[in-house]
């Protein structure tokens, strides 16, 4: 691919050339694609409407590009390696000319079950190779999927299949995580219940448990697929036709239905990949997320398909059957690119390094983290007992609203800094707003991260409500997007990403609304209200600590219990990645004269920053911040 940096020196020019022209940077990059039809446009926008249109007039279809075109050269080349959660059982490699006819399967079988262009497609399956064919097929047929993590619970599902009204969900008997099998298909019938879009329900058998088949909406994949033809031709989209829709958290309200499109998303997640990870042919290349987030989206899927790569599916989690499970995949594929998550490393460092030690890891190359700032610690555990002191770190910053890696080092070309993402990529044009939104120059160098000139990457609209996509990305920011994150930029021009600014936080890599959980909690007989903000925590990065105001007095095991169904009514509505650490019940909460909650107290306390309260007096109730700390937890 065109524009692969390879020294500090290009990396300026073209940096420079991107920004200057940034219409003859990206036609460059989009040439080297397969379109049925040439776009008219390259690009066409005004950011003050959230009106973005990349390649316009131009008709493609990304399968072609992930699949079709790598046929002739590299059919027998593995595509996918799927790795089992269990050791024991074995891999499956699955070649380009495999992933073809499979995906072609799968788009035969949603074709007769009725799924049509436009339809949306929901997605809840464990990371198991069908995970792969059905994006894939979704988008060889046309339609938009939308893949809900399969640790989310039946009223989280339900919820992101009514917002996009889906017509089929495709799902499985079950899952293995670890120990523990997960049962999916009773979660998606107890999601069904509360939806009328579905018309059918395609399951894929992985656990073999027992489950309910609904009679006329329910049925198993493996017969179908076995039946359909082993072709089906690649619908022709529109360059700005939908692909995918991915739910991901909001500081308010409901989870926010991000919306990408066909060209744009596949130049961006190609090139960011071929960039970040400077792939090479025959490389293995091993990113450790879930599909159901976005990285997986980008950097297990499309991105490596994209290029032709390998891409390594792990079904599993990095501590069964032991704490070296991470480094024994390693090891057994011999992976050439590493790319995880700062919470996974820091639990894993503190397992002690023993566990990596056991294993051979001279074939990595460049490793990489996403999701949220890496500490200093866990990146120097990082750098020295997975890369041996050998391997570039990329500390990758990105979004989900923001389809691929927009800060990052270029591997062997940029110096890494431990915490700091470093550099823009070439077309990427970050800027840091204060306050009154005024942009920072060089020599002051703290604010809020925007990017101010739109890339093809970026999401569209928010599905069913564009004005929300205004209001949260480019009404604080005119001319602007916003990201929601704050970040300090080093005079050398390395921007670090400091956390968010608004009232998502962070807990293992995954974005959690404070407001949505609070909804939760709320709805309970005995909480009169609540609020929940994050504290640091030693593995997860930050935890949720909750401040919970009761109806009436309760007995310390009446508490006791409260606690523990406080938490499972999160799991059953949220997910249980959303529980609380810490629980706090307190006689009332501060609140400003005008009402609001101060969660910026509330932030302190739970950190243990007492002396920085700031001054209380003006609170509505300044007597209830005593009676918070004394009872802290
Ligand atoms: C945070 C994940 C610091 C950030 C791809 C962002 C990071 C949010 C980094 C998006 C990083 C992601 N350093 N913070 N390298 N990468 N974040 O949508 O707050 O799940 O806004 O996308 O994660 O999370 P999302």
């Amino acid at each position: 691919m065109k524009h692969q940096v390879r020294d500090l020196h290009e990396y300026f020019q073209i940096r420079e050339l991107a920004e200057q022209q940034p219409e003859k940077f990206w036609t460059a990059i989009a040439e080297t694609f397969e379109w049925t039809k040439k776009w008219d446009n390259i690009l066409d926008y005004d950011l003050k409407k959230a009106d973005v249109k990349w390649f316009e007039g131009g008709e493609l279809n990304i399968t072609e590009n992930c699949i079709d075109r790598h046929i002739e050269k590299r059919g027998d080349q593995v595509a996918i390696i799927f790795e089992p959660n269990d050791p024991s059982e074995k891999e499956q490699r699955i070649t380009y000319n495999e992933l073809a006819e499979q995906v072609n399967r799968m788009a035969n079988v949603l074709c007769q079950e009725g799924v049509e262009k436009g339809d949306r497609v929901c997605v809840y399956l464990p990371m198991i190779p069908e995970l792969a064919y059905t994006v894939l097929a979704c988008a060889r047929i046309g339609a938009i999927h939308s893949v809900v993590f399969a640790g989310f619970s039946a009223s989280a599902l339900a919820s992101r299949i009514n917002d996009a009204s889906c017509k089929m969900v495709v799902t499985a008997d079950g899952g293995f995580r670890g120990d523990k099998t997960i049962d999916l298909k009773g979660i998606v019938n107890k999601a069904l219940e509360d939806t009328s879009s579905v018309e059918r329900t395609l399951v894929v058998r992985r656990t073999g448990a027992d489950v309910h088949m609904e009679n006329g909406r329910d049925e198993w994949l493996s017969e179908k697929l076995e039946k359909a033809n082993s072709f089906f031709a690649p619908e022709k989209m529109d360059s700005e036709d939908p692909l995918f829709i991915l739910y991901t958290s909001g500081s308010t309200g409901k989870p926010k239905g991000m919306v990408h499109t066909t060209a744009g998303y596949m130049v961006y997640a190609a090139y960011s990949f071929q960039n970040v990870f400077q792939y090479e042919a025959d490389d293995v290349y091993w990113c450790t997320a879930d599909i159901g987030w976005i990285t997986g989206h980008t950097y297990i899927v499309y991105g490596p398909l994209l290029n032709g790569a390998t891409t390594v599916m792990f079904e599993g989690v990095p501590s069964y059957p032991d704490f070296d499970r991470f480094w024994q995949i390693v090891e057994k594929y011999e992976i050439n690119q590493f790319y995880t998550a700062p919470t996974a490393i820091r639990s894993l460092a503190k397992q002690g390094a023993e566990h990596v030690e056991k294993h051979d890891l001279s074939s990595l190359k460049v490793l990489g983290t996403v999701g949220e700032p890496i500490n200093e610690e866990a990146w120097n555990w990082y750098h020295h007992h997975v890369g041996q002191e050998r391997c570039p770190i990329v500390d990758t910053w990105w979004q989900t609203e923001t389809g691929g890696i927009m800060i990052a080092p270029i591997p062997f070309t940029t110096p890494t800094k431990a915490t700091y993402a470093s550099f823009p990529l070439p077309g990427v044009q970050p800027a840091l707003l204060d306050e009154e939104g005024d942009e920072i120059g060089d020599n002051v160098v703290s604010g809020n991260l925007c990017i101010k000139f739109p890339w093809p990457g970026m999401a569209r609209t928010i599905w069913n409500n564009h004005q929300r996509y205004i209001d949260t990305y480019f009404a604080r920011y005119p001319g602007y997007y916003f990201t929601g994150d704050a970040a300090l930029r080093d005079p050398a021009g390395y921007y670090r990403i400091t956390g968010r600014v608004d009232d998502v936080i962070i807990v293992s890599g995954h974005n959690l609304g404070t407001a949505p959980i609070e909804n939760v909690i709320n709805e309970h007989q005995n909480v009169a209200e609540s609020a929940i903000v994050g504290y640091s925590h030693e593995v997860k990065g930050n935890a949720l600590y909750g401040y919970i105001t009761l109806k009436n007095e309760l007995s310390e095991e009446e508490q006791d219990h409260l606690r523990n169904e406080i938490n499972g009514l999160i799991a059953d509505h949220v997910g249980p990645i959303a529980k609380l650490s810490k629980m706090q019940f307190t006689s009332s909460l501060p609140k400003t004269r005008s009402g609001k909650i101060m969660r910026r107290i509330l932030r302190k306390i739970a950190a243990g920053e007492l002396d920085q309260l700031g001054d209380t007096s003006t609170l509505l109730n300044p007597e209830c911040v005593e009676e918070i700390i004394e009872n802290r937890v």
